[in-house]
Order: C-alpha cells, then structure tokens, then sequence
C-alpha cells in the first residue's frame, strides 16, 4: 500500500460522542504473553492497529496462531514450539515486540530477540530487561545485534528495577511474564505503575499466574508451574480518550468519550482544571470543551500517575492556543519533540532550549503541509490542523494508524472534516 495522508479543513466545533477503544499499549504485552499459555486464550476489546496486526505476525513466526473472529476477538493458540527467533526485520519495525523475550524463555527455555534500537524519539535502551531476565537466572549473550537467552528454568529473585529515567513500563512487563513461571518468588521494586501493567498481571492472573501489588513500585510474583488459556476483556486506551477529549477542547466543542475509566486520567483532568478547560466526569463517560482560550500550564511529563509523555505533544497543541506561555518538559523522553518544527510551520510560537519548550499562546494557527513523525506528534498535529485556519495536509499518517484506531472516522462521526487520501508528492531527501 501507497502512502497517505489527511487533508483536514480547519475551524469546525467537534461535537458528540464517541467510544474510545481498547489500550494499545495493554494490548500489546497481553498478546506477547499468550506465548505462556497451555491452551486457547480470546481477548476483548483489542485494538484494530497497525501495531497489533504486527505484533500477531511476529506471534505467527513464533508459532502462535493469532485471528480475529466475528466478533471482533483475537483468538490465539499456541501450535507449535520450534522457533524461538525474534528477528531484526520485524522487532526494528516496533519496540513492543522485545516484550516476548520475556515469555520466549520462561515458556520455551531459549529465546533469540533482535535488540530494537533506537526510535524517531531518541535512544531507547533495554538495559532494565536484561537486568531483571538475568537476576531470574538467565544466561543471556549479546551477539550481532541479537539477545541470546537460555535457562533451564528460571528462578525467583529480588529485583530492583529502577533506571536513571524512572521505570520501565514494558521492562516491568517482560520481567513479570518470565517471573510467573519461575520457580519460588520474585519481588520487583521500583517497577511501573501504569494501569497498562496492571492490565497486564490481571490478564496473567486470569491464566493462572500468582501476583499481587501491580500498580504499585513493588509487584510480588509467585511461580507456577504451567499458565491455561483465558478469556479477557483489555482496558479502554487512556491515551487516545485524552486526545479525543483535547479536540473537543481546542475546537472549542464538546466531546463526550465513552468507554473510559476516568481514574486513568487525573493527571490530564488536573491541567484541564489549570488550564480553565471545562470538563464533567462521571463512570465511564468523560466530556471535555472550552469556550475561550485556555489559561497557560507548566507540564513536566512524569511515570504514571504523573502527566504522561504519551500527551505532551497532544496537550502541547492544545497550549499553542493558550493565553500565556506555558511550559512543556518531557522527563521521560528528552528527544520527544519531533512536533514543535511542524507545529512552528503552521504558526506557533514555540522556543526550545533541551528538553524544555515555552510555548507562547497565539489566538489562530494557519493550515500547512506538515509531517508526522511518530504516533504522537501525528495526532497532536492533527488536533492543531481541526483548529487551524484553512487546510492542513499531515503527512506520513502511518504513524498515527500505529495506534489510533479509526482515528478519522471517530474524529469525523464528531464533524470533523477529514479526508484520507492518496499521497503521492515524492518522498523528501533528508536536508542536509
Ligand atoms: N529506559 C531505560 N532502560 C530500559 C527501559 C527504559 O533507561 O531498559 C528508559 C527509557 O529510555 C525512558 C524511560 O526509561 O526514558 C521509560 O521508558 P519505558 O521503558 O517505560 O518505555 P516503554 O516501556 O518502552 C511504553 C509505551 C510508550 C510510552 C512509555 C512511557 C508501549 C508499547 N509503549 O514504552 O508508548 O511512551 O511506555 O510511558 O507500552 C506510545 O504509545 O506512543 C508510546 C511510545
């Protein structure tokens, strides 16, 4: 398939209801971790995503079979044993997929996993995994860009999984998906709190596993011997709620999301309280809009229950229109602003100094061709575009498809106009 692209005419209130869909970044783990199972297991509510289409192929190469049924379940069930090789072609397209190192050699004793390398955000080691696979007795090489890993079986072990940037949410993940078959008990401290991991041990205890104080820095893990398949529902994406609710904001409509657990999002309704951004919430439905321009923010992205990286570029547009100058600092990714030139291209007054962004808030932002770069900083320029004076073009959407699900047709049922077209304008030599 071609490129594409979204043409997007500015200046219409988004309005309306939508249904946000299930957590990419739950699903993904919790797919990575049917490896561990003895029999069948049906997962709910799994995004329909790039990525997880991905994910299934490297899950297919690794003898799982993976389908979607009627009604919209990925079935999946392990076939076959034999090959425990991850490689470079498919784990450099996506991050996440390191997360079967993890239950590759929990389950099958050997696994052969490319490192990822870095991404469009900066360098983004996985020195934690390796650290905590090795504390569960693992023998793990590197060798020509791949992660060697062997162990009879894994033993249970006191695991301090701290970094210098904070936690690790898919570190946490692979350490919890080998330490559920080792044997005796593992304790991971300092380990992610984010409701992505909680999903995670919930989706292993419902296939047998022994875990208890997920969504706090200190998960307690008791090895079994074998996991079953199961059935599972994954939580809403907290992430794509937020973004659905910051158009409605930065529209100056009114967006209604359901689906969503709003604990998730205190962080965000915290700066929409700051910011003046009027918003109501209650079980499971959250609606944000704003009248006027919202008040300036100071936002310092945090691990979770902090602001998370995952909407500094999303709520940055939003700032874009704000009446002072707000501050943006990513604490987790220094790199992750990939956006501020394309948000400089349609008119924002932004100056950069490292990691840190002051964002001078103007009352319009003009349409302009524009480039996404990765999931997020496509979606924040998507959100400036429906605010935008005139018509935007946001390039390379293949980004957003990542990890939006029917992102322009949800944007769209709210009365966006949006189109996806062809793009056909021949690919930019890097500047030099
Ligand atoms: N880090 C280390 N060593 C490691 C692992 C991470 O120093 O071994 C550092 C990272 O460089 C970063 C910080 O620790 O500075 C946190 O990274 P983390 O490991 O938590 O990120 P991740 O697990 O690789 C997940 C999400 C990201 C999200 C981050 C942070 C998935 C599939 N990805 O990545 O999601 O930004 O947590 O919340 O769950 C996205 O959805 O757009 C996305 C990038």
């Amino acid at each position: 398939m071609g490129l594409e692209k979204f043409i997007i005419e500015g200046g219409h209130r988004l309005k309306g209801e939508v249904t946000a869909s299930g957590s990419k970044n739950a699903a993904l783990p919790i797919l990575a971790a049917t490896i561990l199972a003895e029999g069948p297991c049906s997962i709910g509510n799994v995004p329909r995503l790039r990525d997880v289409d991905f994910l299934a192929r490297i899950l297919q190469t690794l003898g799982v079979s993976v389908e979607r049924d009627a009604m919209g379940r990925l079935n999946t069930k392990v076939v076959s044993e034999d090959a425990s090789l991850a490689p470079y072609e498919l784990v450099s397209m996506m991050r996440a997929s390191f997360c079967v190192l993890g239950p590759l050699l929990a389950k099958r004793g050997y696994a052969k996993v490319s490192l990822p390398g870095g991404c469009a955000f900066g360098d983004r080691p996985v020195d934690l995994h390796l650290k905590g696979l090795r504390a569960l007795g693992a023998d793990i090489k590197i060798e020509h860009g791949y992660v060697i890993a062997t162990a009879k079986r894994l033993r249970g072990a006191n695991i301090y999984l701290g970094g210098s940037m904070g936690s690790s949410v898919l570190g946490t993940g692979n350490v919890m998906m080998a330490a559920v078959l080792a044997e005796g008990q593992t304790v991971i401290e300092h380990a992610a709190c984010e409701p992505e991991v909680v999903d995670l041990a919930n989706f292993l205890i419902s296939m047998g596993a022994s875990i208890e104080g997920a969504g706090s820095h200190r998960i307690r893990i008791r090895g079994v011997r074998r996991l079953e398949g199961c059935h599972y529902e994954v939580i809403p994406d907290r992430i794509e709620a937020a973004t659905l609710l910051m158009a409605g904001a930065i529209t100056k409509g009114e967006v209604i999301v359901k689906n969503v657990d709003p604990t998730h999002l205190e962080a965000v309704f915290d700066k929409f309280k700051e910011a003046e951004i009027s918003f109501t919430r209650n079980c499971k439905v959250v609606a944000a809009g704003m009248e006027g321009r919202p008040k300036e923010v100071e936002i310092a992205t945090l691990p979770y229950p902090g602001f998370p990286t995952d909407l500094q570029a999303q709520m940055m547009a939003l700032m874009c229109f704000g009446m002072g100058a707000s501050v943006f600092m990513d604490g987790i990714y220094p790199d992750r602003l990939n956006h501020v030139a394309e948000l400089k291209r349609m008119g924002a007054k932004v100056l950069r100094v490292n990691n840190t962004c002051v964002i001078i808030g103007t009352d319009k932002l003009q349409g302009a061709p524009v480039m996404a770069s990765d999931l997020r900083a496509g979606a924040a320029l998507v959100l400036a575009a429906l605010a935008a004076e005139g018509e935007t073009e946001v390039r390379r959407i293949y980004h957003i498809d990542r990890g939006y699900d029917n992102f322009e047709g949800k944007l769209r049922s709210l009365g966006a106009v949006i189109k996806r077209m062809p793009d056909e304008s021949p690919e930019k030599p890097p500047s030099v």
